[in-house]
């Protein structure tokens, strides 16, 4: 009981201060202001601190639960396609696979969006989608949302949502990344703005580190598509995964730099500043994990002034 009420009161945090990033891209909620997430604080209550808990009125909370209560907003527990059906998550796919090595087509972007002038955000490894479905609903007006995601039903019942949810800013393409990005991103007509790697599939053992998604011609081809000033952000609650990024990102300090106007603790961003969790973090942070965070920015070099 005595760990029960501890938890219940470490977890006061939960609506969360979110720090002022020192621009004004549409993607980051840029004030200081207050996140609540959306549920009930009398059912329970849980962190996004490294000590996450969930303090329980007699019920029994499981992550997936918490996702959709962060998600309520959404209401997607209740938009079920006929044709996709209940999604199972398998173990991690190999993208180096033959099965995979085919470029995604080029979608015609004035069908897929309303505006395809605006300024665009890229997930790579989009998941089930509700990041980047929660971020179009709140940025309706100012930006288009791509999600990349190399599973072929998430894609889907994450399309089903865009129109149930009748969004004309988001999408997701069923595309290897590693494969697609370029060919994908150079044709879209506006400018990149935002490139985000949330909890890559980590790909544990060393021979499969090949595996991993963030590799030297995908990071080459973001920063030739990103636009100065642009961000990438990353995250991942494995350490080594988080240092694998981190390295090649910082590899390309002539072109890109590491925020670092942000609370950080070892380099490492504190918050999320995306205004909501993605679902591996909430899973992973209900586990106890830290999540390891960088934001950066592409230089604005004067040569691009000009
Ligand atoms: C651990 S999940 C994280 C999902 C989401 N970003 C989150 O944080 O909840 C990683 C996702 O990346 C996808 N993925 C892995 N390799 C990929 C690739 N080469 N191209 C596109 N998606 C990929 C996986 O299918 C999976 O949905």
């Amino acid at each position: 009981m005595g760990s029960l009420t501890q938890a219940c009161s470490s977890s006061s945090s939960l609506a969360k201060s979110v720090f002022s990033l020192a621009s004004s891209s549409p993607f980051l909620f840029t004030s200081r202001r207050k996140i609540t997430r959306h549920y009930s604080s009398s059912f329970f209550r849980a962190s996004t601190s490294p000590l996450a808990s969930v303090c329980v009125d007699s019920k029994e909370v499981r992550s997936t639960d918490l996702v959709d209560l962060e998600y309520a907003e959404l209401n997607l527990k209740y938009k079920i396609s006929e044709e996709v059906g209940h999604v199972r998550i398998r173990q991690h796919v190999n993208p180096l696979s033959s099965s995979f090595s085919t470029p995604a087509p080029v979608p015609a972007w004035e069908e897929v969006y309303k505006d395809p002038s605006l300024p665009l955000m890229v997930d790579i490894g989009s998941g089930s989608g509700r990041f980047l479905l929660w971020l179009a609903k709140k940025n309706a007006e100012s930006g288009n949302y791509l999600g990349l995601e190399i599973r072929q039903k998430l894609v889907k019942r994450a399309n089903f949502w865009v129109n149930e949810l009748g969004l004309s800013n988001a999408h997701f393409i069923f595309a290897n990344a590693m494969v697609s990005f370029d060919q994908l991103i150079s044709s879209y007509p506006g400018p990149l703005e935002f490139v985000s790697i949330l909890c890559p599939d980590p790909h544990f053992k060393k021979r499969h580190h090949k595996r991993r998604v963030v590799q030297k011609p995908l990071v080459d081809s973001i920063l030739k598509n990103l636009k100065p000033g642009g961000k990438i952000f990353v995250q991942s609650d494995v350490l080594d995964v988080a240092q694998d990024m981190r390295d090649q990102l910082d590899e390309e300090a002539k072109v890109l730099e590491h925020v670092d106007t942000v609370d950080t603790e070892e380099g490492w961003l504190r918050e999320n500043p995306m205004g909501i969790r993605t679902e591996r973090e909430i899973h992973a942070e209900l586990e106890g994990a830290r999540i390891y965070r960088r934001l950066y920015q592409k230089k604005i070099l004067i040569d691009s002034l000009k």
